[in-house]
């Protein structure tokens, strides 16, 4: 416990509330953590490639055997990486929203059931890498997959639907659905002497990869609009007043108190 007055400590240092530095919790994660292993998968997929038309073509080739494991060590570590950092988007949002509109004295066992999904996300996607028949792959994929799109339906989520084509969550929850499919599938790529599952996969995450490149632009932009917590009451007012298509005055609490928005 000795660690909270030290986050409580750092926050200060940095001029940021607690609620700032949680909301920062999963850019920094993703910039640190997500986005690295993006690299390293990338590379190995091309090299995992190189090497599998050579041997076709000439019998040999000069990319070692080992690419093929550390694409398939790394796209696990991915895989887990990008799960948890969704769930910690989605941690942040829906419980502010649960706090801020009080939704455990109204409908507590909507809270309940909120806890329940994330847990059985997590385990569901742990079942997933234990499975090891097609069928109860298939299931622990689909309930991990189904846990983040129920979570991803909860109040609180920034889903921008009218803006799907451009929105951070659809990019993100389709992203990660097709990270888990590639773990569900992964045995099937090596047994398939035809090469479907392997063209599906490549085909499927070619597509992942220009979501995740979205990511990274409209999560900046995400950044960009979203205030540190003690801006919000006035970001408020400047689009309740619509500041950006006419003159408006916001005044700072030392003139006057600051007005008590919803
Ligand atoms: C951005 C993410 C990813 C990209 C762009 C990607 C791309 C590729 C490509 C291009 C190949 C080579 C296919 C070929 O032989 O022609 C490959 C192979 C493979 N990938 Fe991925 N992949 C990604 C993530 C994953 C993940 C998350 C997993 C599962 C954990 C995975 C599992 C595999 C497996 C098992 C192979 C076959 C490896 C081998 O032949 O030794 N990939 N991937
Ligand atoms: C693999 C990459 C990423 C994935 C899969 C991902 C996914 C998500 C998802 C599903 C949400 C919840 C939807 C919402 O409430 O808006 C979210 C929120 C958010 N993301 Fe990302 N994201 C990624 C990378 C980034 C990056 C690189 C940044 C910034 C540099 C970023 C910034 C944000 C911000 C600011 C939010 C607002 C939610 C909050 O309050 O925590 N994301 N992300």
């Amino acid at each position: 416990m000795a660690v909270i007055p030290k986050i409580i400590k750092t926050c200060e240092k940095f001029n940021m509330e607690i609620k700032d530095a949680i909301l920062l919790l999963h850019p920094i994660l993703a910039v640190i953590v997500v986005f690295p292993l993006i690299g390293i998968i990338v590379n190995r997929a091309f090299l995992v490639r190189q090497r599998r038309l050579e041997t076709v073509g000439t019998g040999k080739s000069k990319v070692p055997p080992v690419v093929g494991k550390e694409h398939v060590q790394i796209g696990r570590w991915l895989t887990n990486s990008v799960v948890g950092i969704v769930l910690i988007a989605f941690g942040n949002v829906i419980f502010s929203n649960i706090i801020d509109k009080q939704v455990w004295s109204k409908s507590p066992f909507q809270v309940i059931f909120i806890g329940i999904l994330f847990v059985a996300t997590i385990t569901s996607l742990y079942l997933l890498y234990q499975a090891k028949s097609p069928t109860w792959r298939g299931i622990f994929a689909t309930l991990s997959g189904i846990g983040l799109v129920v979570l991803g339906c909860q109040d609180g989520v920034f889903r921008q639907t009218d803006k799907w084509y451009i929105s951070h969550y659809y990019y993100g929850e389709l992203s990660t659905l097709i990270m888990i499919f590639s773990v569900a599938i992964l045995p099937d790529i090596y047994k398939d002497k035809t090469n479907r599952w392997r063209r599906v996969h490549i085909i499927l995450n070619c597509l992942a990869l220009l979501l995740f490149i979205g990511q990274g632009i409209t999560g900046s932009q995400a950044l960009l609009e979203i205030s540190l917590a003690w801006q919000k009451p006035y970001i408020k007012m400047l689009y309740k007043q619509k500041c950006r298509t006419q003159i408006c005055t916001v005044q700072a609490p030392s003139l006057s108190p600051l007005p008590k928005l919803e």
